[in-house]
């Protein structure tokens, strides 16, 4: 049996390779062991020991899997089995066990295995640095290669999950594409100059034209980068397939070492053909509402375990913002309130400044829901939004979340091909890098908006960490880029 080949379609052979399939996956996981009923049958469990409690006679073992933030219990009959054995199950170890899955008598578990068999699949000796005790945040950052084995990763990384897979969800349900938007990219498309060059030159003795570095002869024959955002290209997209959504990694080289700042984060950018600042602020409400919404439905286990854990008020403030509806101002009302509101704030508020986070968080706190904040200033903002007939602001929006501040940043896009132009060549922008973006608005130009939603800002908002370091697998900041 075991030499008949795989690819076969006959259909007999169809139920060899299926038996040969569960064969080598008779592991159950530990989600669905403390699901399940089937009281009396027997289960394999694999997973990381958490701890190990032992008796005279018998032991326990609970062992975590990362299917669920809860352990399942194994129960053992020290007489039964190796003393040697049992010695090197300990915290941190890789096991395999096997046994009877029976109702448990014990308070907080529904299910525990009465063990038959045990295998040690890896050791883990006393420098197996997460042993029992709480470890901080920062630490846990130092040994970001382990962290997903604790009960705080493992939640944190399963709601990510269950957010992306929201993401798409929500766009596909809706009709959007979803578009691979390029990762190495000959444009800035914030204009902001705060990009990540890639480059094959040999930076020791860069071969050079007229005293300058000649990135002719780099690999790309011209200077790349980084993307800092996937906008650019999503607007070429959705003004040929209408509504498209890029969903990938992007890049800053900003200095900004703060909570809530990565040189590398995923950036969801919905662009839509046809759609004003009005329906772009109701997309990205409807679609913030839908997430949180989500996770409450797919992560609640996880959840309750963070709110229990961390922060008391979190689902709190996540069915407040499920509940709501968000408040829209025009940035010059969001300054009268400031101004208005007599706090002193460390930055000074006058009409122009960029919002900082003190201004935002009174803003959220002032309407105590989410903020959408409308007609920015032009010179505060990027050369590609919609110019508004007072020549002052753009048809700019950015969404103000409690807890975090900026969760989006958006807009409707400058759709006349001369005004964007000028815009263009007021701000020093390298025109000659923008040629296709131009051309976007020369052949069949249309009003069309969009925006980007950081996803770490999101997962920030609905674990209520409060580190963006602690909602990527491997953060990406200045000076630091282990593992
Ligand atoms: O406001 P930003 O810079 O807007 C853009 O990039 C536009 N191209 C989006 C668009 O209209 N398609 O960034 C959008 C969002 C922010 O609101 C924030 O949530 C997140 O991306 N973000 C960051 N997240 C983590 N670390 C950083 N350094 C971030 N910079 C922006
Ligand atoms: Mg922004």
């Amino acid at each position: 049996m075991t030499n008949q080949p795989l690819t076969t379609r006959s259909p007999k052979k169809i139920i060899f390779v299926r038996s040969y399939t569960l064969l080598y996956m008779k592991q159950t996981k530990v989600s669905e062991l403390l699901k399940s009923a089937k009281f009396g049958h027997e289960v394999t469990v694999k997973g990381w020991v958490r701890t190990k409690r032992e008796s005279k006679s018998i032991a326990f073992i609970a062992v975590n899997d990362g299917s669920i933030i809860h352990n399942i219990q194994a129960v053992v009959e020290v007489s039964k089995f190796d003393a040697e054995l049992l010695k090197s199950i300990s915290t941190g170890a890789c096991v395999a066990i096997t046994g009877t899955l029976v109702q448990s008598q014990g308070k907080g578990q529904s299910s525990e295995i009465h063990t038959n068999k045990i295998e040690v699949i890896g050791t883990a000796d006393e420098s197996y640095p997460l042993q029992k005790k709480g470890h901080t945040l920062e630490y846990l950052r130092e040994i970001a290669h382990l962290r997903p084995r604790t009960n705080t990763f493992g939640a944190v990384l399963r709601i990510r999950h269950h957010l992306s897979f929201g993401i798409h969800k929500f766009f596909n349900d809706k009709g959007f594409f979803y578009l691979n938007a390029p990762i190495i990219t000959g444009s800035d498309a914030e204009g902001a100059g705060e990009m990540f060059h890639v480059t094959t030159l040999n930076l020791e003795n860069p071969p050079k034209k007229e005293g300058k570095i000649d990135f002719e002869k780099d690999f790309f024959g011209k200077e790349t980068n980084l993307t800092v955002s996937g906008q650019l290209e999503g607007e070429a997209a959705a003004t040929g397939i209408g509504l498209i959504y890029t969903f990938g990694p992007t890049f800053r080289a900003e200095n900004s070492n703060t909570p809530r700042h990565l040189a590398e984060f995923w950036m969801i950018e919905p662009e839509m053909a046809f759609y004003d600042i009005h329906d772009n602020m109701d997309l990205a409400e409807e679609m913030l509402k839908y997430l949180v919404k989500y996770a409450l439905e797919k992560c609640i286990d996880d959840l309750t375990f963070l709110n229990t854990m961390y922060d008391k008020e979190l689902l709190n403030r996540l069915n407040m913002v499920v509940n709501s509806t968000f408040k829209r101002i025009a940035y010059t009302e969001g300054i009268e309130v400031l101004e208005k509101s007599g706090h002193k704030f460390e930055f000074p508020v006058k009409w122009g400044i960029d919002l900082q986070r003190e201004h935002e968080n009174y803003l959220v706190e002032h309407f105590k829901v989410p903020v959408i904040v409308t007609g920015y200033p032009r010179e505060i903002k990027a050369f590609y939004m919609k110019q508004n007939e007072d020549g002052k602001t753009v048809r700019a929006m950015d969404v103000l979340f409690p807890y975090v501040g900026e969760i989006i940043g958006g807009s409707q896009r400058e759709e006349n091909y001369d005004k964007l132009l000028a815009r263009i060549k007021e701000m020093k922008i390298k025109e000659e890098t923008l040629w296709w973006y131009l051309e976007l608005r020369k052949f069949g130009t249309c009003p069309h908006a969009g925006f980007g939603l950081g996803l770490e800002r999101l997962v920030l908002f609905v674990t209520g960490m409060q580190n963006v370091r602690d909602v990527i697998p491997f953060p990406r900041t200045p000076k630091n880029a282990e593992f």
